[in-house]
């Protein structure tokens, strides 16, 4: 366990002890009505607070677009960073040959290769493999980290069959999807400017993350040139791209949150370098670090960002993503332990275990429709440790999944709203005679189905039917592997020799 896990451990067994002297004064006085009235309080205020009425978006919206503006003109103008991604010509359907890709972003990694057979043949063929990252290296040492990823990804290419062509005299090439924020120098170069989603390895940070790619990579005696490196929101929005050429915008929604989008050159004010051939520049929002006044943040997530890696950090990114989802349920059900002795006269100790609440956990609560709310039951009494609830408890504890899930999808709607109307294209004027696709990938959009269509309703919402109709939201599964293989295509080292 790290350091600051360890503190973490500390200070919440502390809190712990005093919220279990504090319970026993609250049984003591408390009858048991007076204990549901103050369920309940906890319970309705906590609502209350989350509210996303859709006049409270409107303005998360604006604010959105104020953000972006403000990102857009200079670095430090804004905590909505509008990283410029130098993709400035997405895929066209035409790149062949063999390339590889490295997703790095989660508590997974993914190694692909992909044959590409142009526009005819699209991709011949793909292969994957996916393997987890040990805890111990997400808060460790940078070369430890990329050592195991390069040594995983050594095993990957020397299982590279004969169906897969490199061709002659050319090194094997990769496209990089590093999830973390970059300030990018070029397609192939970039230094980390912090971590986020529990990753904690302060060497890093300032430095390179190609550089430190390629010098593992060596050291292993893998020969392969990083050719792209990208966000997977990048990789999204150029796998998606590929498919459909109306993608103007792509989103992931899994542990962490983030967005990119295609915007024109000229409505970048910070762009220094050569105006692209396209007129055009994908820009990699950062969305996560969004804040605003509008946001509804309780007390709950105050507590949470205190406790956090990335204290003060990632506001938005903290209410919607599921890294932190079920955390935020976890916290609430602490509240309704200590004062209102919810799970009896004792607080459950595995409840105050950060973190121990999972978003799938929390989303298999939430879309449990059985009568009598078996799965809730069911995972309460294996996650937490606690015998049979009673059905009026389980519904509370339903409850809490629908209001921190709601809030969230509605918050991500709005961040997305926000993107269209940067885009022009929230309204029907300018949406008649194009159609606009927004490419979605991550585990909790594929995954939590109540998010997902909660999400999409309030889009259609904000939008209106009309504009809803020239708009369409794509699952884009997996794309940020195969989307950073074909930006390696397309700025591939030999793309100069192929044109000869
Ligand atoms: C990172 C982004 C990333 C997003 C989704 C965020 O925590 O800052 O770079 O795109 O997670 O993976």
């Amino acid at each position: 366990m790290g350091k600051t896990a360890v503190a973490v451990t500390v200070t919440v067994t502390v809190v712990g002890v005093a919220a279990v002297a504090c319970a026993v004064i609250v049984n003591r006085r408390m009858k048991n009505g007076a204990k549901w009235d103050r369920t309940m309080e906890i319970l309705n205020e906590f609502e209350e607070k989350c509210g996303t009425h859709i006049g409270k978006l409107k303005q998360v919206a604006e604010a959105m677009v104020v953000e972006m503006n403000a990102g857009l003109a200079s670095d430090n103008a804004s905590r909505v960073k509008m990283l410029i991604s130098f993709v400035d010509n997405l895929p066209t359907g035409d790149e062949h040959g063999l390339f590889y890709a490295l997703d790095l972003g989660g508590t997974n990694f993914r190694v692909l290769r992909v044959q590409l057979g142009g526009k005819e043949a699209g991709i011949k063929r793909q292969e994957f493999a996916e393997v987890s990252i040990p805890p111990e290296l997400m808060v460790g040492k940078s070369e430890e980290l990329f050592g195991y990823i390069a040594a995983e990804l050594a095993k990957f290419v020397a299982q590279e069959g004969p169906e897969f062509q490199l061709s002659p005299g050319r090194e094997r090439e990769l496209g990089f999807t590093f999830s973390f924020p970059v300030m990018q120098t070029s397609i192939d170069s970039g230094t980390l400017i912090k971590w986020t989603k529990g990753f904690s390895i302060d060497d890093s940070v300032g430095q390179d993350v190609v550089e430190e790619l390629t010098k593992a990579l060596r050291k292993k005696g893998v020969e392969m040139h990083v050719t792209a490196l990208v966000n997977d929101t990048v990789g999204t929005l150029a796998g998606g791209r590929f498919s459909n050429k109306d993608v103007i915008a792509a989103v992931i929604l899994g542990t962490g949150t983030n967005a990119a989008y295609v915007e024109s050159a000229q409505a970048i004010p910070k762009w220094r370098g050569p105006s692209p051939r396209s007129g055009e520049m994908v820009i990699n929002m950062e969305w996560g670090n969004f804040q605003s006044t509008h946001l509804p943040l309780t007390e709950y997530d105050n507590a949470l960002d205190l406790d956090s890696l990335n204290r003060g950090e990632q506001t938005y990114e903290k209410l919607i993503s599921g890294m932190y989802l079920g955390e935020i349920v976890r916290r609430v059900l602490c509240r309704m332990a200590e004062e209102a002795s919810f799970f009896g006269n004792n607080i459950p100790p595995k409840l105050l275990t950060p973190f121990i609440l999972r978003t799938p956990d929390m989303s298999a609560m939430h879309h449990d429709s059985s009568p009598d709310l078996r799965v809730v039951g069911s995972k309460i009494k294996t996650i937490l440790e606690i015998p049979d609830l009673s059905l009026k408890k389980r519904k509370v504890i339903h409850k809490l999944c629908v209001i921190v899930a709601t809030r969230g999808a509605r918050l991500a709607a709005a961040g997305i709203f926000g993107i269209l109307k940067k885009a022009g294209r929230d309204t029907l004027a300018n949406c008649e005679n194009q159609r606009t696709v927004v490419a979605i990938d991550g585990g909790l959009y594929e995954h939590y189905t109540e998010f997902r269509e909660c999400l999409e309703d309030t889009l259609r919402e904000l939008v209106g039917d009309r504009v809803w109709e020239k708009i369409s939201i794509e699952h884009a599964n997996d794309g940020s592997g195969i989307g950073a293989a074909l930006l390696a295509a397309s700025h591939s080292r030999y793309l100069e020799d192929d044109e000869k």
